[in-house]
């Protein structure tokens, strides 16, 4: 089944038609910039946008950087605080006349990797990072999804681990590739003497740049960059329609 998965981020909204059964986009991806204030409205716009620009009438799914928990906004960590309470499939739905589902968007870009990218062939418990604006997490047992976990909220060094380690922090902070992989590698070493996964993926922009980084990744378990890259969220948010 062919289905509109789009990435909703903290900078760009992009959306491609998937081939749920391969995993393999079928168009070119198309990036519209995130409307600042990022609001239920505004995003809608673009939603409506990226339906029109692909000619779409079929099902689409969306990963969102929030918990959502029975098709409601839980969490808004990067984008605009009224989401919070939407029923965003509802509304989604009715305002594009597509059947619409929305899924974090860390779940999403793990789904996409342990189906057909960097954990389709690892036994046992794989972690997901994704790092960009904020950091998404996600953990699956031999590929059974553990929804909306929010590991990046974790306090951590006298803050959070989102706010030590996002990619958007390396910037903000102008931080060296040394220096932020070193923050980087307490990060993983933190989360692996908490959870003890298989193997660890790393999404998000970062995965592209692993080669500057991956020397000061110093943990015991596998350190692996997603195979996807930044389409993993496109791929996991249209194949997770798919499967429902
Ligand atoms: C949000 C998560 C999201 C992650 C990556 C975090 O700030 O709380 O839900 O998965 O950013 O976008």
């Amino acid at each position: 089944m062919d289905v509109l998965g789009i990435d909703f981020g903290g900078s760009g909204i992009k959306g491609a038609i998937v081939d749920t059964k391969t995993g393999l986009l079928k168009t070119e991806r198309h990036r519209i910039e995130t409307p600042r204030p990022s609001t239920p409205k505004a995003v809608q716009v673009v939603i409506l946008e990226l339906i029109r620009h692909f000619n779409w009438s079929g099902k689409v799914g969306i990963g969102v950087p929030s918990v959502i928990k029975n098709g409601t906004v839980l969490t808004a960590a990067n984008i605009d605080k009224s989401w919070i309470g939407q029923p965003i499939n509802q509304q989604l739905s009715d305002e594009t006349g597509c059947e619409v589902v929305c899924i974090n968007d860390a779940d999403a870009a793990g789904i996409a990797e342990v189906h057909f990218g960097a954990g389709a062939k690892v036994k046992g418990m794989v972690f997901l990072l994704t790092v960009g604006t904020g950091i998404g997490t996600v953990i699956f047992m031999n590929k059974h999804l553990v929804p909306n976990l929010e590991l990046g909220h974790l306090e951590f060094k006298d803050t959070t681990v989102e706010k030590y380690t996002a990619d958007s922090v390396r910037k903000k902070e102008d931080l060296t590739w040394k220096r932020w992989g070193k923050r980087f590698n307490r990060t993983l070493a933190y989360y692996e003497a908490m959870f003890n996964p298989n193997l660890f993926i790393v999404g998000g922009g970062v995965s592209k740049k692993m080669d500057r980084f991956i020397q000061h990744i110093e943990i015991a378990t596998p350190v692996v960059p997603a195979q996807m890259e930044n389409n993993a969220g496109i791929i996991g948010a249209a194949v997770h329609v798919a499967y429902l």
